[in-house]
């Protein structure tokens, strides 16, 4: 892909020579409207003329492109963007490059001398940008280029005006690439290296000649385009050489001991273990170099002998992740409102229909047995990350534009209501370094008041992001499965509409990727995707409706891993496998034979489950039954890693209105583990009796299980300090 500008709309200031020209120039060539400002002043910044950018308009019309001059100063930030506007309708590039000098040692500096060059650079760069700002961020695309120097990164005699006005421009941007990485809004800085009138009073005659500001113009245009993802970057560039640059940090020195003063002589004596850059570290944000210092204070008071910086291994790597910080996060609780009306949205959204009779239960709030969709349960659930919750969790400094939705788990407790208040709670369970990318492993657990009403698991993947020294796989992680190997047992083929995803949005993922022709092409796509939770929808209901008789209260758990995006309008193929009460299945897309969703599930109840006498007095109606189903399932997956841990065998009473209500057993000490419902056999290592409510508030973490122990809501027999392995088996395992 060659690239292009067509469409774009680019503001280069102080454009009427030198590199903002040749800038110019090459964004016109490549098919951008481009605003050519430039004020007409001398190098000082005195005068005034319109002839600097009309020249250059002129010779991009001559060659058939598209651009306006703009004589405003940058000072009138406001009246630049403003012809961006009126003549072209948007502003998508701002190139801040107008600038003058007033080079005198400083002594010599006046305040004019310091007050014009902070005004022309520093201050009409920020008031261009602001100007421009909004325009920006609410069409979700926006690039910005600040001019720095290399006088301000190192410093020039003669320079202290233009020095502390050009490191301002990277302090801006390094800001402004934070603020606006969500709304795709990156802005980059260039301490570029060309001959120009700036220039010639200060290099050689021969030097301005072959440093040609059209060997500059090439980067500044590559960092602009849509398929940049650089954002908050430092680059030298000249003659055709491009160079980053990045801060590095010494291992630095502890100065002071526990309880008492830190003096002079202390910092004398380490000066050179301080200026040391043996082991140096790469901080990238503020968290990274806020890591250090506060470690430094713990060590300080726990009185140990380490350096400022923990060792390289525990240091949050260049990409930002740093999973010993991200790990066990939460993010602030959401609340999700919702009435019948959001059930049935979200039905449509995920192509249900009037056309078939069986789906009016989903969709006809008057229906006797008017339901809300299983899988509605991801969207009461993802309120938390929609907000941009992900981008406050310390230790997870991502670039939001290359976040892709790996897999998702939902499992369900009860059948959702069809109209309430649900709160959810999310935590980071694991991060993953898969060397391409991280793995965000987030578990969102969802209540109506106190009661659990469903688990997810979303794990998203973030491109680019990996190669931070993390493991490539958790016990945490929810796994996908393969199909049995055989053909399926069903095969369901539904068409998507073309308004599928303009439909499925509504039900609240905003994201333009899926509406946004301009967005999606940013992404690489031809057109707007489907969203993989839409197809999940399809894929859930087929199942349903084959395997459930399309009644909510048989659904269990669905898994999928998306593999690749489904365009709306086409046809989703579902072939489902049953194993028991396992529904396995595959989603392709009908016209391709492109695979969608793999190693996908869907977990029923069994038909004759409620109707058992088993269960109406014994598991019927109890809480416990979801976390001791949850610890099942754990120890299929990691079984012998739990034996290894824990080696010992739990029974469980569970009772209920003080009656025995179930009786489990947790063998942790044999073979892979197992679990096993009905009477104790007497090999427990340890028996816990404890009422079905009780146990929920332990298994919380609301009730401290010492203080249910010393209360008598938790009965111990045998090993009681083995007790203290129940963590193990409930916090990390269970999951709740
Ligand atoms: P230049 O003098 O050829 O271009 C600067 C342009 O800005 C001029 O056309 C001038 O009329 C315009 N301008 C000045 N004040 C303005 C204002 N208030 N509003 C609108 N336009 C205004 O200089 P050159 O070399 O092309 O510099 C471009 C940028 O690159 C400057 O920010 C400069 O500080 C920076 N730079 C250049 C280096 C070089 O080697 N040429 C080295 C380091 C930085």
């Amino acid at each position: 892909m060659s690239v292009s500008f067509e469409g774009r709309v680019v503001l280069v200031t102080g454009a009427g020579g030198g590199l903002g020209k040749e800038y110019a120039l090459a964004f016109a060539e490549r098919g951008a409207s481009v605003v050519v400002n430039d004020l007409g002043a001398d190098t000082k910044g005195g005068g005034k003329s319109s002839a600097a950018a009309d020249k250059v308009v002129e010779e991009i019309r001559a060659k058939g492109g598209k651009a306006v001059a703009n004589y405003d100063s940058v000072e009138d930030g406001e009246k630049v963007i403003q012809t961006a506007l009126d003549e072209f309708g948007r502003i998508d590039i701002l190139v801040n490059n107008a600038g003058i000098l007033r080079d005198r040692s400083f002594a010599r500096t006046s305040d004019l001398d310091w007050d014009l060059i902070q005004r022309v650079h520093l201050r009409g760069s920020f008031l261009v940008t602001r100007a421009a700002w909004n325009h920006m961020k609410n069409q979700k695309f926006g690039r910005i280029i600040m001019t720095t120097s290399a006088a301000g990164i190192y410093g020039n005699f003669g320079q202290a005006n233009y020095s502390a006005a050009k490191l301002g421009l990277l302090g801006l941007a390094n800001t402004l690439a934070i603020e606006g990485r969500k709304y795709n809004v990156h802005c980059n800085t260039i301490a570029p290296v060309a001959g120009s009138r700036l220039t010639e009073t200060v290099m050689p005659p021969d030097l301005v000649a072959s440093l040609k500001p059209e060997y500059v113009a090439p980067m500044v245009l590559w960092l602009c385009n849509e398929q940049c993802q650089e954002n908050g970057g430092l680059f030298e560039v000249g003659a055709g050489w491009i160079g980053k640059l990045r801060w590095e940090r010494s291992q630095g020195q502890i100065v002071r001991q526990k309880n008492q003063p830190a003096t002079p002589e202390v910092v004398r004596d380490q000066w050179d273990k301080i200026c040391d850059f043996t082991d140096a570290t790469k901080p990238t944000s503020i968290q990274e170099s806020l890591q250090s210092i506060v470690s430094a204070l713990s060590s300080v008071e726990s009185d140990e002998e380490v350096g400022a910086n923990p060792t390289s291994a525990s240091v949050a790597s260049a990409s930002g992740i740093n999973p010993a910080e991200a790990v066990g996060q939460t993010l602030p609780p959401s609340t999700f409102s919702y009435t019948h009306t959001q059930c049935i949205l979200y039905a449509l959204g995920v192509g249900m229909s009037t056309k078939d009779p069986d789906h009016l239960r989903f969709l006809y709030e008057g229906h006797e047995d008017f339901s809300c969709l299983p899988t509605f349960g991801v969207i009461v659930s993802q309120a938390a990350m929609m907000d941009g919750g992900l981008s406050s969790v310390p230790g997870l400094n991502i670039d939001f534009t290359q976040v892709l939705h790996g897999e998702q788990y939902l499992e369900l407790y009860k059948p959702l209501p069809t109209s309430g208040e649900l709160t959810s709670k999310t935590s980071i369970a694991d991060v993953l370094d898969k060397g391409s990318g991280a793995v965000i492993l987030l578990d969102v657990n969802t209540y109506s008041g106190d009661e659990l009403v469903c688990y997810n698991q979303f794990s998203v993947f973030v491109v680019g992001a990996g190669g931070f020294g993390g493991k490539r796989s958790s016990e945490k992680a929810k796994a996908s499965l393969p199909p049995p190997n055989r053909a399926p047992d069903a095969v369901v083929i539904d068409s998507t509409t073309r308004d599928q995803a303009a439909l499925y949005r509504l039900s609240g993922d905003w994201n333009p990727l899926h509406i946004d022709p301009s967005f999606a092409a940013m992404g690489g796509f031809k057109a707007p995707i489907l969203h993989g939770l839409c197809s999940f929808g399809f894929a859930a209901r087929h199942v349903l409706k084959q395997f459930a008789d399309n009644d909510p209260s048989r659904f269990k758990a669905i898994k999928v891993r998306f593999v690749k995006p489904v365009m709306p309008g086409q046809s989703l193929q579902t072939e489902m496998w049953k194993e028991g009460n396992r529904i396995h299945i595959q989603c392709k897309v009908k016209e391709t034979d492109a695979v969608v969703l793999a190693g996908a599930y869907v977990d029923l109840h069994g038909a004759s489950e409620e109707a058992s006498p088993e269960n109406l007095t014994q598991g019927g109606g109890l809480q416990s039954e979801l976390v001791f189903a949850e610890i099942g399932r754990r120890i299929k997956d990691v079984g012998p890693t739990m034996v290894k841990k824990v080696n010992a065998v739990f029974g469980w009473e569970i009772t209920k209105d003080g009656k025995n209500a179930a009786q489990w057993t947790i063998d942790l000490k044999n073979g892979a583990g197992s679990l096993h419902k009905g009477p104790l056999s007497g090999k427990a290592d340890v028996t816990f009796t404890v009422a079905d409510g009780d146990f929920m508030e332990v298994v919380q973490g609301k009730l401290n299980p010492q203080k249910a122990f010393f209360s008598g809501k938790l009965k111990v027999r045998g090993n009681i300090m083995l007790s203290q392995k129940l963590e193990v088996i409930l916090k990390d395992y269970a999951k709740l």
